[in-house]
């Protein structure tokens, strides 16, 4: 990587020609002071914005599929937890997600709203299309530059990729005044033909130039380097953005790098999901920023830090991968204790061993207790202090499964409310089934079998079967009742919190016909939990076949 760059250029210390935040995002000058939420040490001068790339690279890692509904609730929560742009997709991959960025666009109020654009002309138009309700809309407009993705890939040559890109920038710049230009794969790619397409694309009017270390390749020193050149070499008005990618483990580390160099936006993901070994993780890059302010003087964000964990969960569970338990900052082990010498050092003062005060995180406090003798009032106010809204039937079926679980488990913590809500929501977007009953036997004399009775609006249908242990006989018994035939794509439990009537949650994902949905539930359980989550796909794969057919309908109307 750019090893016939100058060595002898200062590296991370200077400060950048300008920095001009993005539209919407205020603009700070040296002298302005941090007015309260966000991340910032009192003394901020430069606004690190915080460009969120869970709905699009996130949602391209392998597995992972989500729904119009679940990008529209992830969306929300970003907005809640202060991120300045939501890449909320890619809308020429496809309609469902071209549906999806125009629903947010639409709908989600404060960050800009960005989709993503390859160079062709009229897919430029159609990303704009899709972004062209939104409050504040940024097109970001990519074209692969490396010697490895320009002759095998692209098969074209630089001057064509040149031209595409020129042509690019220049149509988005006349939708929006809001333009991001990457260079996929620019830490594969030749210096001077780095710096040549970026001066291009900031003569054009983007105003957003983003190094993406496509392949991970990057080492921290050697990308800040990178960025320092690039800041010095390209004239104009812009922000430097970094993309890093995890394949060698260094993602977190290369944005920081690139930030320490000047770089002013940050493309980072919650949980570091994304492509193979995914991309900067949100909250690693966020706290990096807030805790190490002698690292980064004056640099700031608008990160609601207390929204970090509750936004790790819902995105684990609407995804369906899991969080590491040592992972930094999120993981349920970030600020666990085991051995004697450590728990006697945070007895006495947590800052023994703990850099982040968890509840800045969102992690302290968490632990509301609700049992079975608390009512509707307490159970509502609860959800509402965590910014749920629930109402009519999702808020009945709540308020039914959270009696129903009280009976079960003793305390009930926000993150097992958050669990039953979040499937209550997800289920109530598809008028489908609901699980009536299971009953279920097996052991390891006899067979398994399950019985199942569903309802669907009005009429009951039951079902009982066989299987291979019980989870599989009571999904084959949903799968006769409903007259699905799918195969399963994905199956993952974990448990919501701690202890052993912990909450099961378990996601689970199905083809059929090419149509991959996901579906969650959660029980102390976990063959309920199963079933549940099984149905919950069911449920979906219904919608989307449903879905499909409306739109070959619509299709056919208004043929030649
Ligand atoms: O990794 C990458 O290069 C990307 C671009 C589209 C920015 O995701
Ligand atoms: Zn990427």
């Amino acid at each position: 990587m750019s090893s016939d760059i100058d060595s002898t250029s200062e590296q991370g210390r200077e400060q950048a020609p300008t920095v001009r935040p993005g539209p919407g995002v205020p603009s700070h000058t040296a002298g302005d002071t941090d007015t309260g939420a966000g991340t910032s040490n009192g003394n901020a001068t430069e606004k690190l914005v915080i460009f969120d790339t869970t709905l699009r690279d996130g949602e391209q890692a392998p597995g992972i599929s989500l729904d119009p509904a679940e990008k529209m609730e992830i969306a929300e929560q970003l907005a809640r937890l202060g991120v300045d742009y939501i890449e909320a997709g890619f809308p020429v991959s496809s309609q469902g997600d071209f549906d999806s960025v125009q629903a947010i666009a639409r709908s989600v109020q404060g960050p800009v709203i960005c989709g993503l654009s390859r160079t062709h002309v009229s897919d430029v138009d159609r990303c704009f299309d899709a972004l062209r309700d939104a409050g504040r809309a940024r097109i970001h407009v990519f074209i692969s530059t490396s010697p490895e993705h320009m002759e095998y890939m692209l098969k074209m040559t630089p001057k064509q990729v040149f031209d595409e890109a020129h042509a690019a920038v220049a149509r988005a710049c006349e939708h929006v005044d809001d333009v991001e230009f990457s260079p996929q794969d620019a830490t594969r790619t030749s210096v001077d033909f780095l710096l040549e397409i970026l001066a291009d694309a900031v003569a054009q009017g983007a105003t957003t130039l983003n190094i993406p270390d496509t392949v991970g390749y990057g080492i921290p020193w050697d990308f800040a380097k990178l960025i320092s050149h690039i800041r010095k070499e390209v004239p104009g008005d812009y922000i430097i953005s970094t993309h890093c990618h995890n394949d060698l483990g260094l993602a977190t580390s290369n944005t920081l790098a690139g930030v320490q160099a000047g770089a002013r936006q940050v493309e980072v993901c919650v949980n570091g999901i994304g492509e193979r070994a995914g991309n900067a993780s949100l909250e690693e890059v966020v706290m990096a920023v807030a805790i190490r302010q002698d690292q980064f003087p004056g640099v700031y964000t608008g990160i609601h830090t207390e929204e970090l964990a509750r936004t790790s969960r819902l995105v684990s569970r609407l995804t369906g991968y899991p969080v590491q338990y040592n992972k930094a900052v999120v993981g349920r082990n970030a600020f666990a204790h085991e051995a004697g010498i450590h728990q006697h050092g945070v007895l006495s003062d947590r800052r023994t061993y703990e850099i982040i005060d968890a509840a800045t995180v969102g992690l302290q406090g968490s632990q509301i207790v609700l049992g079975k003798h608390s009512g509707r009032h307490a159970f509502t106010a609860s959800l509402e202090k965590m910014g749920i809204h629930a109402h009519g039937d999702v808020l009945d079926q709540a308020f039914r499964r959270f009696k129903d679980l009280a009976d079960r488990k003793v305390e009930i913590t926000e993150a097992d409310l958050e669990a039953i809500v979040a499937e209550e929501i997800g289920m109530g977007v598809v008028e489908g089934y609901v699980l009536e009953s299971l009953e279920v036997s097996g052991g390891t004399e006899e067979a398994a079998r399950a019985k199942v009775a569903l309802s669907r609006v009005g009429s009951r249908v039951n079902a009982t079967a066989e299987g291979n242990g019980m989870i599989d006989a009571a999904c084959k018994a949903i799968g006769l009742a409903t007259s699905t035939d799918a195969e399963l794509a994905g199956f993952n439990v974990s448990s919501v919190t701690g202890g052993i009537d912990a909450l099961g949650d378990v996601v689970i994902q199905l083809i059929s016909d090419g149509i991959k949905v996901s579906g969650k539930g959660v029980s102390t359980d976990v063959v309920e939990a199963s079933a549940r989550a099984y149905l919950a796909a069911v449920n979906r794969l219904i919608r989307a076949k449903e879905r499909n057919r409306e739109s070959l309908t619509r299709a056919g109307d208004t043929g030649p």
